[in-house]
């Protein structure tokens, strides 16, 4: 028999008490301890960019936004351009626009609310933002469920039914766990398990410092879990799309606000379409256009190919934004990956 799992909580802060990571935004838990809470700030522009980012990707664009815009205030008047260019390259570019939105309402309002039911009324922050923000900066004692928490949860409980029951099971389990006192070391003590032990592939049950309350690891296959259904293949896209080069300067464009990639820099090219390759279209000017290859970029729900090509250009220079070549930066990662093909003359 497993253990109970109201004593889970206090097993789970021993161990993260040795085995915190040791992270940019994060407070230790002995700073912690002497009652320092983290600058909400912080916490949650790390928020924001670690959904859908690996920790180490993250991390770096972290530390780069808090260099240039140390407070929420210097974020709040940074110009849009600027910040989408400092995003590029961590994706899912709606979260940019609302990394804006909100620090010009938290800087309007005079500072971050303090509890998860404020904060979830902030452009961009949802369930899992607004109680690890709570939690996080200001103790309150508020679950935050994400992909991570749901993986260890279903399988401390060996949840196999419908995955959106089972979902919100982990939420009420989680909630009714999360000690009054330590609700933010609860909450980092989580991520540090998904991360480091009860990880997607190869759970490390042998070094879990709560296996005892695991009923997957029980069974002998917790790497079965979750169990959820399959995901039906993306479908693939295809398009053309061109580096239109006049001496030393290339033609971009800036991308409608709504939309994929909204806001940010492109190259100039065709529509995307699903199925094969057509002919050529969307080229910004007549000319000699060669290809240089293919790029793929695979999106939330769709897959991309697009054949790249380059021209020189002959005639009036088209409307757009025209950028010396050397100072190009700030290109979303597929439109980054067709620029690395250009061939200088
Ligand atoms: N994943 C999501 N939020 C995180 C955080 N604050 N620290 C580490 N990993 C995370």
């Amino acid at each position: 028999m497993s253990a109970k799992l109201n004593t889970l909580p206090d097993r789970l802060l021993d161990w993260y008490a040795v085995s915190a990571r040791d992270l940019p935004w994060r407070m230790g838990p002995a700073a912690r301890a002497t009652g320092e809470r983290p600058d909400p700030y912080r916490v949650w522009l790390a928020e924001i960019m670690l959904q859908q980012t690996t920790v180490p990707h993250g991390a770096r664009y972290f530390l780069a936004f808090t260099e240039r815009w140390p407070d929420v205030g210097a974020l709040a008047e940074a110009k849009d351009e600027e910040v989408m260019a400092a995003w590029a390259g961590l994706g899912y570019y709606a979260r940019a626009r609302n990394l804006l939105k909100c620090a010009r309402q938290v800087q309007a309002l005079g500072g971050f609310p303090k509890t998860a039911k404020e904060l979830i009324k902030l452009p961009g922050i949802g369930p899992y933002t607004a109680g690890a923000v709570a939690a996080l900066a200001f103790g309150e004692r508020a679950a935050a469920v994400d992909g991570n928490v749901e993986r260890v949860f279903s399988r401390l409980l060996a949840l196999s039914g419908p995955w959106d029951k089972a979902k919100a099971r982990i939420c009420r389990e989680v909630s009714a766990l999360v000690p009054a006192d330590r609700p933010a070391e609860f909450a980092e003590a989580l991520m540090d398990l998904g991360a480091t032990i009860c990880a997607p592939k190869r759970p490390n049950c042998l070094i879990c410092p709560v296996s005892e309350f695991c009923k997957a690891r029980e069974e002998g296959v917790p790497e079965r879990y979750p169990v959820k259904t399959k995901k039906k293949p993306k479908p693939h896209r295809t398009g053309h799309v061109f580096l239109l080069v006049d001496g030393d300067h290339i033609l971009l464009e800036r991308r409608p606000d709504k939309g994929l990639l909204g806001g940010m820099l492109g190259l100039p090219g065709s529509d995307w379409r699903e199925g094969e390759l057509g002919e050529m279209t969307g080229a910004p000017a007549r000319g000699d256009w060669r290809a240089l290859g293919e790029v793929r970029h695979v999106f939330t729900h769709f897959s991309l190919g697009l054949t790249v090509w380059q021209g020189t250009l002959d005639g009036d220079r088209p409307d757009g934004v025209w950028t010396q070549i050397e100072a190009v930066d700030g290109l979303p990662s597929v439109f980054a990956k067709a620029f690395a093909l250009l061939e200088r003359g």
